[in-house]
């Protein structure tokens, strides 16, 4: 017989951030395409970004060091684990799953998990599949890692890309929360896959596997039409946060905080003007970071977590390669 779970609410109960210490700086960029802090700084708002220097470290590390800081955190062992799903577009490689790499390096032996692949929204459209596993009863702590090792597909001779992305990795413990008004609350998760064609690495998977020619045309680097991706970026996550509010009855001043994907500092600033969020309720961090894709949004919440209250309404919104694109209403548990 099948359960009724359906009133099994899941909380974030701990997060972590780890980062690498290398720091590329715009000045550094500089020296290596034709930029300059100036430029980078009023089109995107980043001024640096941390870099996975050594090769002999991957995305698997990077999430490893994120989650052995959550468990210490949360006080618990690696073998309380019941899922652990890594959001990332930056596997070590393409199988085992990183997911399975990172549970192996933190000792988690009872766990299961399996990577999510949505890009810049990964770690939201994770988040609310984790969250599934708790509410159906099947799962009582489930970590959900974001981590992305950017520099590993990233064209240094490109200054459209370079600029915007850095490594990093964040984590958040996902278990049951018995008051019903706590937690999360609502997902809206949207795709378009009209939308691939703007923001992709063609290089490297079943249609184009790598040879000579693949790496000779830097088909295993991000392409991106910037224009265009800020186009549709600007309007669905404004959109979908200003939906997900809505149909919560939340107005601006409800919110506590806005945890919006930090892609670029015009496009968090016009996801909050839309949904009247003050600019001092926006998690921004983005000029210390760049776009680290999956992990920006756990990494923000590792920053702001000793301001965060208990009650506190955050929105949390992503949009990213697809298109995918979303938004998450959540009580702050703890
Ligand atoms: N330094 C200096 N000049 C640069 C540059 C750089 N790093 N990158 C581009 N330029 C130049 C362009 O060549 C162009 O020159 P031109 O006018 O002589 O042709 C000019 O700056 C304007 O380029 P444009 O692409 O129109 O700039 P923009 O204002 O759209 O900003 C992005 C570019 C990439 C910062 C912006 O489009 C963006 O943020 N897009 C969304 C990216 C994103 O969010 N990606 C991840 C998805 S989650």
């Amino acid at each position: 017989m099948i359960k009724n779970h359906k009133n099994i609410n899941a909380k974030i109960s701990a997060v972590a951030g780890w980062v690498p210490d290398y720091v590329l700086t715009n000045n550094e960029l500089s020296q290596m395409v034709d930029t300059s802090d100036e430029w980078i700084t009023t089109r995107t708002g980043i001024k640096e970004r941390r870099i996975l220097k050594d090769p002999l470290l991957a995305t698997s590390d990077m999430g490893k060091n994120a989650v052995d800081v959550l468990l210490e955190k949360r006080g618990i062992s690696a073998e309380e684990i019941d899922l652990i799903i890594c959001a990332t577009v930056t596997p070590d490689m393409l199988f085992p799953s990183t997911a399975c790499l990172i549970a192996n390096k933190v000792g988690a032996k009872n766990a299961f998990g399996f990577d999510l692949s949505a890009a810049c929204s990964a770690f939201i459209f994770a988040l609310d599949c984790g969250a599934k596993y708790i509410s159906s009863g099947q799962c009582k702590k489930v970590i959900v890692v974001g981590a992305d090792k950017m520099s590993s597909i990233v064209d240094y001779t490109d200054r459209q890309t370079c600029v915007i992305f850095g490594d990093g990795a964040g984590a958040v413990l996902l278990e049951p929360e018995e008051d019903q008004l706590l937690g999360i609350r609502d997902s809206i998760l949207k795709i378009d896959g009209a939308g691939g064609e703007y923001l992709k690495m063609i290089g490297g998977g079943s249609l184009n596997p790598a040879t000579m020619n693949t790496v000779k045309m830097g088909h295993h680097y991000i392409y991106q039409d910037g224009k265009t991706v800020f186009k549709f970026a600007v309007t669905k996550m404004a959109d979908v946060s200003e939906e997900i509010m809505k149909r919560n009855n939340l107005k601006g001043e409800d919110v506590a905080w806005l945890v919006p994907h930090q892609a670029n500092l015009r496009i968090i600033d016009a996801t909050a003007k839309r949904m009247s969020v003050d600019t001092d309720k926006v998690m921004v961090n983005i000029h210390k970071y760049g776009n680290t894709t999956a992990a920006t949004i756990p990494l923000c919440l590792s920053d702001w977590e000793n301001k965060l209250k208990k009650n506190d309404n955050l929105i949390l919104a992503a949009f990213g390669g697809g298109f995918t694109w979303g938004a998450i209403y959540l009580k702050w548990a703890y």
